[in-house]
This record gives C-alpha cells, sequence and structure tokens, in this order.
C-alpha cells in the first residue's frame, strides 16, 4: 500500500501529469480535442479519495483561479466541471479501489493526525 498519490511514477512525471490534466480541461471546456487519456474514473481507481480530499483540491484549485485573475465566468465553468468529476473519483470505501493493472497498488493517504 503506499502512502503517497504522487509519489514514484506520478511524482516523477509532474510535467506530464500537469499537460494531461490540461489537456483534460481544454476539451472539458470545448477547447481543442488533443486529450488522448483515460476517464477520470479509470484513471483514478486505484486511489482512494474521500470527499475531504476531493474539497480540499477543489479549494486549492479555486484559490488558485482566484490568484491568477481568471474572471469570474471561466472559474466559475472550470469549478463547475471539476465538481462534475467528484463522483467518478470519489469512494466511500478502499474496497471502491482496483488496481489499474496487476501490479498497480491500492494508494490509502492517511490523515495527518492518524
Ligand atoms: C483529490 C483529487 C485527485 C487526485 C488525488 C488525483 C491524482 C492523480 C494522479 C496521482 C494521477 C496519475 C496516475 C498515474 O498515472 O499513475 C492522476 C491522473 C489524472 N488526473 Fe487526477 N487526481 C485528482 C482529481 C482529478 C480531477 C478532479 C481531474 C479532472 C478535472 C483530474 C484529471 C486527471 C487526468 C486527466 C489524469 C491523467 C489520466 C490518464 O492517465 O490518462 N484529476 N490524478
Amino acid at each position: 500500500m503506499a502512502e503517497s498519490f504522487f509519489a514514484g511514477k506520478a511524482g516523477k512525471d509532474r510535467l506530464v501529469l500537469e499537460s494531461q490534466q490540461t489537456e483534460f480541461m481544454m476539451l472539458a471546456l470545448d477547447g481543442p480535442k488533443v486529450f488522448g487519456g483515460r476517464i477520470p474514473r479509470d484513471a483514478h481507481i486505484q486511489m482512494f479519495i474521500t470527499d475531504e480530499i476531493f474539497n480540499i483540491r477543489h479549494k486549492l484549485l479555486g484559490d488558485s483561479l482566484n490568484e491568477a485573475g481568471v474572471p469570474e465566468h471561466p472559474r466559475e465553468r472550470w469549478l463547475s466541471v471539476d465538481e462534475e468529476i467528484r463522483r467518478a473519483i470519489v469512494k466511500e470505501s478502499p474496497d471502491q479501489c482496483r488496481g489499474r493493472y496487476r501490479s498497480d497498488p491500492i494508494i490509502i493517504v492517511p490523515k495527518p493526525d492518524a
């Protein structure tokens, strides 16, 4: 069981992850269709992402869009697309996770105070 969503491969490939997310959002916001990755449910199936964790990321995204001076309309649209992804990736129990391939670990991140 790994203890960080971004450790190992995903950590080293941060730039890849950034461009995958950018291309995904371009598609979701009716921009150029260059994204060729997996749908959100399949891309996050090995991670035990709770509502609490999703909320933290969603709040950071909103703060970042504000900090970058993104106007209200595109910002709210971006945040509403992001919110729609919640039901595809949030899980109530680690039982809902599975490896994407045989040796893929299920990732459960402990709470900081646990
Ligand atoms: C707390 C929530 C989230 C966490 C912890 C998370 C984490 C990750 C990680 C670690 C990967 C890389 C997996 C790998 O290649 O091994 C990934 C892939 C990806 N994530 Fe997320 N993610 C979250 C939410 C989201 C949301 C809300 C979106 C879309 C708006 C998103 C879009 C993507 C995309 C497009 C990929 C690449 C898909 C592919 O593999 O083809 N993620 N995410």
